[in-house]
């Protein structure tokens, strides 16, 4: 059996996300992602990937604390992160810094106790780290808002050195909801080959941002933002798209394994947050392109099973929020986390080394010959 990009493979049995394609909707652990977008926060989401069910208040508050502790990293992390030349890009110093969080500590405990509180120890620092990587390369000191509430809220504090407004903070936090976990996508994946082998959560995490990096992946809501930049108004979209195709390029923020018959699913909510983060700032530009790309694009390929994803409208709401552009990757990560947690702990129950085959085509019985001899 020959599958390529393993389309339609079942890796694992789970209990944490449900696609139901057939009426539109996305459950975490069961509960309908539209409505933990409008009335859960991040915390309580990634509680709840984790522990299978929503908390009680005291358990809330508890791993709301936990994850505040975390919030700024050990030292070597912080270290590392200022001396990064002001030209890498923040998705590569943030795989580093995770990487880094492993140095020092006893490893050897892989009990889901102790897995899950790497995980928290992940998920709480890496807002600072990838704020504190922002601001030294715009030459400020790293900011330390010891009175943020929400996760959200420190991200945006954290990297602006001033408080957000509730509504940017609340904006931001529903993105980290939507983006938490998405089934088995390529970064839960390679996450849960590396835990696989019985490496730690930091070892996991690490390999799974280094598989969001990629354009196909999460880099699509970089890129996604370029193009918005690129065409610059509506009227320039058809001429815009016709080029790229033209020149066989892909339109990022469109297209995706999942869904080829209708849109995701999480596009409802982000339209509509796209839309309200708009009409606080009373400029349409961007969601105003977005929504003639995604009429576009979707009346040109959407027979070849071409819909836009959740990248598209994440690019515009992090324009809104006023993201550098290529800081888009590192915040889909913030979110991911979560997802990639839950998965490798879960995977970690009845855990198979992940270790496929493949078919082998090249030739067979070449004799060796010395290199004086190669001509
Ligand atoms: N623009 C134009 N044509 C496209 C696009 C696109 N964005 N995506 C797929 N196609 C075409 C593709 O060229 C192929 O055409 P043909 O049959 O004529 O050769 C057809 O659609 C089917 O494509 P595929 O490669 O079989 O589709 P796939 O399921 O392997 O790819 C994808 C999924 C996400 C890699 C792809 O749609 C893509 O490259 N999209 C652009 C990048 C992007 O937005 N990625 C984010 C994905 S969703 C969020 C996430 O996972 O992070």
């Amino acid at each position: 059996m020959y599958f390529p990009g393993l389309e339609g493979v079942v890796v694992k049995e789970t209990k944490i996300c449900h696609i139901d394609l057939e009426n539109s909707k996305i459950y975490y652990r069961g509960y309908d992602l539209e409505e933990l977008a409008e009335r859960s926060t991040f915390e309580e989401t990634a509680y709840l990937l984790w522990h299978g069910n929503l908390p009680r208040r005291s358990e809330l508050e508890e791993f709301r604390r936990s994850l505040a502790q975390h919030r700024i990293p050990p030292s070597h992390v912080k270290d590392l992160l200022l001396r990064a030349p002001r030209a890498a890009e923040p998705i590569d110093v943030l795989r580093t810094a995770v990487s880094a969080m492993a140095f020092g500590e006893d490893l050897r405990d892989k009990s889901p106790q102790v897995e899950l509180a790497r995980g928290l120890k992940i998920t709480g620092a890496m807002p600072y780290i990838v704020a504190a990587f922002d601001r030294s390369r715009r030459g400020l000191g790293p900011a330390e808002p010891a009175e943020a509430g929400s996760h959200a809220e420190f991200f945006l504090w954290a990297l602006r050195g001033e408080r957000p407004s509730p509504r940017e903070a609340r904006a931001l936090d529903v993105m980290l909801i939507i983006y938490a976990e998405h089934s088995m996508n390529n970064s839960a994946f390679t996450a849960v080959t590396v835990a696989s082998t019985l490496a730690d959560m930091y070892a996991a995490v690490t390999a799974a941002i280094a598989s969001l990096k990629g354009p196909l992946h999460g880099g699509a809501n970089v890129d996604a933002s370029l193009m918005l930049e690129e065409v610059g108004d509506a009227k320039n979209v058809e001429r815009w798209v016709e080029e790229q195709l033209a020149k066989g390029r892909r339109i990022p923020g469109f297209g995706h394994r999942l869904y080829k018959r209708g849109p995701d699913p999480r596009l409802r909510v982000l339209r509509r947050l796209a839309r309200d983060l708009a009409a606080e700032r009373g400029d349409y530009r961007w969601v105003e392109l977005a929504e003639r790309l995604e009429e576009y694009v979707t009346a040109k390929l959407s027979q070849k099973g071409i819909y836009p994803n959740t990248d598209l409208y994440a690019a515009v709401i992090f324009r809104y929020l006023g993201l550098p552009v290529d800081v888009n990757l590192p915040v889909f990560a913030m979110s991911r986390v979560a997802g990639w947690v839950a998965h490798v702990v879960e995977y970690r129950q009845a855990n198979r080394l992940i270790r496929p085959t493949e078919r082998y085509t090249g030739p067979v019985g070449l004799r060796y010959v010395p290199v004086e001899e190669r001509g």
